[in-house]
């Protein structure tokens, strides 16, 4: 250990007043690239970032900062004479100074301060985070304007950075073309009537002109699957990853207004086989380039906010995905010991209960439900022509806690049983366009969609979606 003296005299050298080259040829690092020096020679260094702590001693300060590059926070030792009094925790701060090899065995560096500027204030009375105290997640989400600061909602948003960067590089590196599919469009892609509907605030109207702003009705897009299948129909392989919205239950702790999607489209894709397998690729390539490069971040949520996720993890990574179809599933669910809110029935959708029992009966490992009934799913589907239980090519991944993670359907590539399916609906001339595309050159082909935050609720094992989204919308206290 170092004495209080040594640390005085160490200090007191580095701190007599900055001189101007000095602090000009500091190199300003992130805390994390500071931290990732192994060998630090005295270099001149400014780190720019927010205070977590402050602890002043006779002979030394101690301070903590972090800048939301890492989990771990860079500790800066001064003389007690260069911390400012407005250096409290929460503030915002410019620290330069030599960063030195730490005698701590906690850490490798520390930051030995020259100068230590308060760039903000925090008023701490008023401040909704307080030092040193634990805040749980339903604590934080009243605050979602200063939630990024803590520790656990700055490991989830670099994580979700991550597995973001994750997908476009699986998806890169497997030929597809991204694609930006309208976040404003006229379909409602999955007919469920679940849109919200987009329409200008100004709603000084001329009487007997068109009373929408567009020309036809528009709504926030529900997913870019009809998109997306135009462009397979060039591209063979493509997939697009965006906000998405749904007017449905989005108060509970599954559904959500906004969601970001991420969805693919394959040309040439003959069996549901290979939808599956793409959902399977991309579960687990995105999860284990999670896991390896963001492990401390992860660590966080495994050990305490979920206790026992990573062995659930490693199963979900180890093991092939299991199969089953609807009827199958129906079958388990009516043998099952367990009481049922919704009594399971050919022809009725699997509800969250039964979704997570069928996880449970196949050892918790991840499980494609195939095969749906025909007047259970959208139009788009193509019908497997099995009557009397007739259904489509349809397939939900459900994994363990959360239910349904993706969706995803061979898509009905012949014009005819797409004309008379549309036509029974209606819809035949709003989607006169997309019974073309059967004519042009069409090609077997289907595709998938995966919540992204129910993907997140999933490897890291957080009980609420609206904990894994950076601004949970509309709760009392606060709308962003
Ligand atoms: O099953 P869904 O409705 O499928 C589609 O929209 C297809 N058109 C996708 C495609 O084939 N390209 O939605 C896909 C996934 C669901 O499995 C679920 O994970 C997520 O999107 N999802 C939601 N996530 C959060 N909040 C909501 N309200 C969600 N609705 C769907
Ligand atoms: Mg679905």
């Amino acid at each position: 250990m170092f004495g209080a003296r040594c640390v005085r005299l160490v200090l007191r050298r580095c701190s007599s007043a900055p001189c101007p080259k000095h602090a000009a040829t500091a190199k300003l690092l992130r805390v994390r690239e500071a931290l990732e020096i192994r060998d630090p020679s005295g270099q001149d260094i400014k780190v720019q970032g927010w205070v977590r702590s402050v602890r002043s001693q006779k002979d030394v300060l101690f301070v903590h900062m972090n800048d939301g590059s890492s989990l771990e926070n860079l500790q800066v030792v001064a003389d007690p004479e260069l911390g400012p009094s407005e250096l409290t925790f929460g503030s915002s701060v410019e620290v330069q100074g030599k960063l030195i090899k730490s005698p701590h065995k906690r850490q490798n560096v520390e930051l030995a301060a020259e100068n230590i500027r308060v760039v903000g204030p925090c008023d701490v009375l008023a401040f909704p985070l307080k030092y040193k105290t634990h805040h749980p997640l339903d604590y934080l989400r009243q605050f979602p304007h200063v939630r990024c600061r803590t520790n656990s909602l700055g490991a989830l948003l670099r994580l979700r950075s991550e597995a973001t960067a994750a997908i476009h590089s699986f998806f890169k590196d497997n030929g597809y073309l991204h694609v930006h599919t309208p976040i404003i469009t006229s379909n409602d892609c999955e007919g469920a009537g679940e849109i919200f509907q987009v329409e200008s605030a100004n709603e000084k109207r001329v009487p007997g002109e068109n009373p929408h702003f567009f020309d036809v009705p528009a709504f926030l897009t529900v997913s870019g699957q009809l998109h997306l299948e135009v462009m397979a129909g060039a591209f063979s392989k493509v997939y697009t990853f965006g906000p998405t919205f749904r007017a449905d239950d989005s108060q509970s702790r599954r559904h959500l207004a906004e969601f970001y999607m991420v969805e693919a489209e394959l040309s040439f894709a003959e069996s549901l086989q290979d939808i599956m397998q793409a959902m399977e690729d991309l579960f687990k390539k995105v999860t284990d380039t999670v896991l390896s490069s963001c492990p401390r971040d992860v660590e966080l949520f495994h050990k305490h906010v979920a206790p026992g996720q990573e062995a659930k993890v490693e199963r979900m990574l180890k093991n092939r995905f299991i199969t089953m179809s609807y009827t199958e599933a129906i079958e388990v669910l009516k043998r099952a010991h367990q009481e049922f809110v919704y009594k399971p029935e050919w022809g009725r959708d699997l509800q969250t209960e039964h979704e997570r029992y069928l996880v449970q009966h196949c050892g918790e490992i991840p499980v494609f439900v195939f095969n749906y009934p025909y007047d259970l799913k959208p139009f788009y589907m193509r019908d497997n022509e099995d009557g009397p239980q007739h259904t489509v090519s349809a397939v939900d991944l459900l994994v363990p806690a959360v239910g349904e993670l993706c969706g995803g359907s061979l898509r009905e590539d012949r014009p005819d049983f797409l004309q008379s399916r549309l036509q029974r609906l209606g819809l035949e001339d709003t989607y006169q366009w997309y019974i073309d595309l059967r004519r042009f050159g069409s090609t077997p082909h289907g595709g998938f969609g995966m919540g992204f935050e129910r993907y997140l609720r999933c490897i890291l094992g957080v009980e609420n979606i609206k904990d894994v989204i950076p601004f949970p919308r509309f709760s009392h206290s606060c709308v962003l």
